[in-house]
């Protein structure tokens, strides 16, 4: 096991990506707390993965309430003393053209994806600081790194901004041993993503290299990595994960 004994916490833990995410990790060995805005989608999945509830915290944090992180961040601390892996999972998307779009539709979607991840960073940063180790690992995405149709700009300047914290991070912490990346996923098949009508799907994967679409499983996978000590010389690094829609 990859990860045994390391703490970890997920935001947006109740489904989709960071569901598979969370399960990943505790099949790994981790400890993990799970973080999201609906408290039973949480409290279902620590049910299903252990039923001895000692190793899955479920918790119901909104990533843009600040004392809700707070105080996720100490119940995590209170019952097993660290963290050591953070995940920045949470995020949502409103596809809308420019001119239909409010201003309070553009901020809602920068404060989820970017303030949210921020938020998340400034309280966990401040317990992985005493241990002198840790890795953060921000969920960004295809939209943020090339812009893609449809996505909506509130979404994509959401996760450029993502990326763009992941680096400066990256350089402000990597003298206390806490490395900062982030995950940049094309179209993933989730429970969400199959409501829309195929034709609309494949439309996102146009172009793409490898003939088989993306499922939650191929972005824990590369969440393991970066959270392990195999990825000890990677830091600030935004890793692209889309079957070769986009290669640079
Ligand atoms: N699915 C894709 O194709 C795709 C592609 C690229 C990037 N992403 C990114 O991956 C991440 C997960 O996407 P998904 O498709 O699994 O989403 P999803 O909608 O299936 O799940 C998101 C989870 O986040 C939770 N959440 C929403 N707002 C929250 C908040 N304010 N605080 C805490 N939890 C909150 C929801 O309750 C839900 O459990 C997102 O950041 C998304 O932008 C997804």
């Amino acid at each position: 096991m990859e990860l045994k004994d390391k703490v970890a916490a997920v935001t947006g833990a109740g489904k989709g990506i960071g569901k598979a995410i969370a399960e990943r990790l505790f099949r790994e060995g981790a400890l993990v707390s799970l973080w999201d805005i609906d408290f039973n989608l949480v409290k279902d999945l620590s049910k299903k993965l252990d039923s001895s509830g000692k190793n899955i915290l479920s918790i119901k944090a909104d990533v843009t309430e600040e004392d809700e992180i707070k105080s996720a961040v100490e119940q995590t601390v209170k019952s097993w003393g660290k963290i050591d892996i953070l995940v920045n999972n949470a995020g949502i998307s409103r596809h809308k053209t420019i001119s239909e779009m409010s201003v309070d539709d553009f901020m809602q979607v920068i404060w989820v994806n970017l303030t949210g991840t921020f938020i998340c960073c400034k309280y966990v940063v401040l317990e992985m600081k005493k241990h002198k180790r840790g890795k953060i690992i921000n969920i960004s995405s295809l939209g943020g790194r090339t812009g893609r149709p449809g996505v909506g700009v509130n979404y994509a300047a959401s996760k450029a901004g993502v990326i763009s914290l992941t680096q400066t991070l990256a350089r402000e912490l990597g003298g206390y041993g806490i490395y900062v990346n982030a995950i940049c996923p094309g179209p993933i098949l989730t429970e969400q993503t199959k409501q829309y009508p195929r034709e609309v799907f494949e439309s996102w994967n146009a172009g793409r290299a490898i003939q088989r679409d993306g499922f939650p499983e191929d972005i824990s996978d590369a969440v393991v990595f970066l959270a392990s000590e195999k990825s000890d010389w990677i830091t600030g690094f935004s890793l692209d994960i889309n079957g070769g829609i986009y290669i640079c």
